[in-house]
């Protein structure tokens, strides 16, 4: 008799982005290659600095050794200094882990905020991974419905009316994935305020932060204050900000008493983060602070194409923007939005990921990477996309 599978585990949807490239496959190339706007992977590659740093390290009889729990000195240190300038606050290396990304740092600050049963508040549309996430450790998605009048910005209020002794934690990721919505720091604060007064994790998922535009300043307050240290959690990745995805590289950064706790996760988890990959990255934050200003200003450029590209088509709609997606209104009235990606990837040749992808309700919407192309590529959009 076959063993019974973790029912947890049966729940969770299949990977996302292999199930929408597979639907590529049926288009017949006749409108030119297929745009791949599906994944939020950074288009280029490494500066090359970085790959020859990544490449000594991980020749290095160093690298192959096990490193501490929490990540290398020196890039604790590093991305302390570099939040700490950012946010104007004073995060010290000890208040930093590194992790196997930023899907790892997730994980461990959703096992350290609930307990099999209870619940974690995601505001819809969510990135999957992090309701896959839920699922799979027993823990519900509390959905907090984003309204496309309020540019998919959610209120603390609205938060608040859902809130039950269930639910231990409130995740915000912002700059978002899905929709680009970028949230004000207003917001932030509100969220921070409920969850103190309601004793509850705040969690702030901010890995695109480095995407933010020229003079954006500091994408919220609370590292300026000492209140943020007992309940809030931010997360990070260099996936996007440096181009190694591959390479599984994040950042928890919490009060020194959550990282104590972290440190007991990350042992089970991880062991230690990647070594090569940390000696690299700890350079790169100060050493190539250019060339990510250069990278941010390329993303704008593209959501700039993409938006000209777009505007003059009748039936499509961009309800929402940002540094890296943006949340689109598909012209399919009535059709669910797989048919709708389905359909727009089959005959056209472009390759979108259907809301529905991204929680209940989003039956209306594709979202779309348009980081992952050039400006070219995206200003072919308007012949594609006519319908
Ligand atoms: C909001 C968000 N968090 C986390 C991740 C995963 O990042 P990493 O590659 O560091 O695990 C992604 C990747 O798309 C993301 O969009």
């Amino acid at each position: 008799m076959p063993p019974r599978l973790n029912p947890n585990v049966a729940a969770l949807q299949a990977p996302p982005i292999p199930a929408a490239q597979a639907w590529a496959r049926a288009y017949d190339g006749k409108r030119g290659p297929l745009i791949d706007l599906s994944q939020a992977a950074p288009g280029g590659a490494p500066h090359p600095a970085l790959l020859e740093r990544l490449a000594q390290a991980a020749g290095s009889a160093e690298a192959a050794r096990y490193g501490p729990i929490l990540g290398d000195e020196a890039l604790r240190a590093a991305l302390a200094a570099d939040v700490s300038e950012l946010y104007g606050g004073r995060v010290g290396p000890s208040e930093v882990a590194i992790t196997a990304g930023c899907n790892a740092a997730f994980v461990a600050a959703m096992l350290l905020a609930a307990a099999p049963g209870e619940a974690v508040m995601l505001p819809t549309p969510w990135y999957f991974n992090h309701e896959m996430a839920l699922t799979m450790l027993g823990v519900a998605a509390r959905p907090l419905p984003c309204r496309a009048e309020d540019g998919f910005v959610p209120r603390a209020e609205d938060a608040e009316a859902l809130l039950d002794e269930t639910v231990r934690a409130i995740v915000l990721v912002t700059p978002n994935n899905p929709t680009g919505a970028t949230y004000p720091p207003e917001t932030i604060a509100a969220f921070a305020d409920l969850a103190r007064r309601r004793g509850l994790w705040l969690v702030l998922d901010e890995t695109y932060r480095d995407f933010l535009p020229d003079g954006a300043g500091a994408p919220h307050g609370l590292f300026a204050g000492d209140a943020w240290r007992d309940n809030v959690v931010q997360l990070y990745s260099f996936s996007k900000s440096y181009a190694v995805p591959g390479h599984r590289l994040g950042a928890l950064v919490g009060g020194e008493a959550v990282i104590a706790e972290v440190a007991k996760l990350l042992d089970t988890i991880q062991i230690c983060p990647a070594r090569a990959g940390q000696a690299a990255v700890a350079w790169a934050i100060e050493g190539l602070r250019d060339w990510r200003t250069a990278a941010r200003d390329t993303l704008a450029d593209r959501a700039r194409a993409f938006a000209d590209a777009l505007a003059p088509l009748p039936g499509w709609e961009i309800s929402s923007i940002g540094p890296y997606f943006a949340y689109v209104r598909h012209p399919f009235a009535g059709a669910p939005a797989v048919e709708a990606a389905q359909r727009i990837a089959a005959e056209r040749g472009v390759l979108m990921l259907p809301g529905s992808f991204f929680g209940p309700g989003q039956e209306t919407h594709l979202r779309v990477a348009f980081a992952n192309a050039g400006v070219e590529r995206l200003a072919e959009l308007g012949d594609r996309l006519t319908v």
